[in-house]
């Protein structure tokens, strides 16, 4: 892939090099969550490092979820990392609310993060929305949890899309506090997002301004993985652009929102740079373009979409790869929180 970037292994010299990242088991997964963060997950794990993947249910609450469907959920998150690529066997996939230690270490560090740390997040602004008095204190402290799944595996390496930035800052800040504070210089890593390739922020279909997402009301702003063959080809035909044809280069997408996303999402499946996907459309309409990226997206995803179906129905396969991967997630993070009680005095 042109756009993989190799882990740097400099920073964090102190540390084993680890990659953790985690998805919402919050509702079927978006393109955007496969292209910004699950075939990342992926390239790092063919890069031969430990890598830890995580179903954050425990995430998923802080906005309500009903029971039965965040079981059935992160039964079918789990098959998609599976279906997308990533070895159980070799890898570390399992379930957070598995292990207790996400939440003993979130508890200490929400007494080192500050108030005014979280007060300056934008994602729980934009969760919130204006009732923010009617939010779960959860949804508040989400960031903390965040740095806690990091942490407790003393990660340095965190592939995320662009929207978690700021929640990976959260995560640093909160480490070296912790570090300061217990006068431990190198006891957690300053964990690096990895963000990168040309699909970091895919936006939705139906307004290139805004993030594509699970939540937004409308479907036809977002491929999911649940799609057939034909939602893909609708969603992408209905998609909004603009009457101009494709530009030459990459400066000539400023100001289109739409068609811009477009060619990022074609040059993200393809492996492509922006850059080279314009040079093969350049001139071309949409209704030459968007067939050309219905009939990728749909080469590249439906055989994971059918994969996934399949895993789904083997329902003993999933639990128990959800129940190895927290056996051996918890072998890492349990004397990870040992020390951590030393060190903040509990006896
Ligand atoms: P979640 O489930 O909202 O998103 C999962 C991952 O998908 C990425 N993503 C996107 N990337 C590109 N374009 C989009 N439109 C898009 N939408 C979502 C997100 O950036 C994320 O990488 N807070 C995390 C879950 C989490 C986590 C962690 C991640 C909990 N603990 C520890 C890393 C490390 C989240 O947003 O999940």
């Amino acid at each position: 892939m042109t756009d993989a970037v190799q882990t740097p292994r400099v920073a964090n010299a102190a540390f084993t090099t680890r990659v953790f990242s985690g998805i919402q088991p919050s509702g079927g997964l978006t393109l955007g969550n496969y292209l910004g963060a699950l075939r990342r997950f992926v390239d790092k794990q063919e890069e031969g490092i430990e890598t830890v993947y995580c179903l954050v249910d425990m995430h998923a609450i802080t906005v309500w979820q009903d029971p039965k469907e965040l079981a059935a959920n992160t039964r079918e998150v789990a098959a998609a990392y599976i279906a997308a690529g990533i070895d159980p066997e070799r890898h570390i996939v399992f379930n957070q609310s598995k292990v207790a230690a996400h939440a003993e270490l979130a508890w200490i560090l929400n007494c080192v993060a500050r108030i005014g740390w979280l007060n300056r997040m934008t994602q729980f602004k934009d969760k919130a929305g204006k009732d923010r008095e009617k939010a779960s204190v959860g949804l508040y402290a989400y960031p903390v949890l965040m740095a806690a799944d990091i942490l407790v595996y003393r990660a340095t390496h965190v592939p995320v899309g662009e929207d978690q930035k700021q929640h990976l800052e959260l995560a640093r800040d909160t480490a070296q506090k912790f570090n300061n504070d217990f006068a431990a210089p190198d006891f957690f890593p300053q964990p690096e997002p990895l963000i990168m390739g040309p699909a970091t922020r895919v936006m939705s279909l139906r307004d290139g301004t805004k993030k594509m997402s699970k939540s937004d009301p409308s479907d036809l702003s977002r491929i999911t993985m649940r799609d057939s063959s034909d939602d893909i080809a609708k969603k992408i035909r209905k998609a909004q652009t603009d009457p101009e044809p494709l530009p030459e280069t990459v400066d000539g997408l400023e100001g289109r929102a739409g068609a811009d996303n477009l060619v990022g999402i074609y040059a993200a499946l393809s492996g492509k740079s922006k850059a080279e996907v314009l040079t093969e459309f350049a001139g071309a309409q949409f209704s030459v373009f968007k067939p050309a990226l219905a009939d990728l997206a749909v080469e590249k995803l439906s055989p994971i979409t059918n994969e996934m179906k399949r895993l789904m129905d083997d329902k003993a396969y999933i639990d128990g790869v959800l129940e190895k991967g927290a056996e051996r997630a918890r072998a890492i993070a349990d004397p990870v929180v040992a020390r951590v009680r030393e060190l903040v005095g509990f006896i």
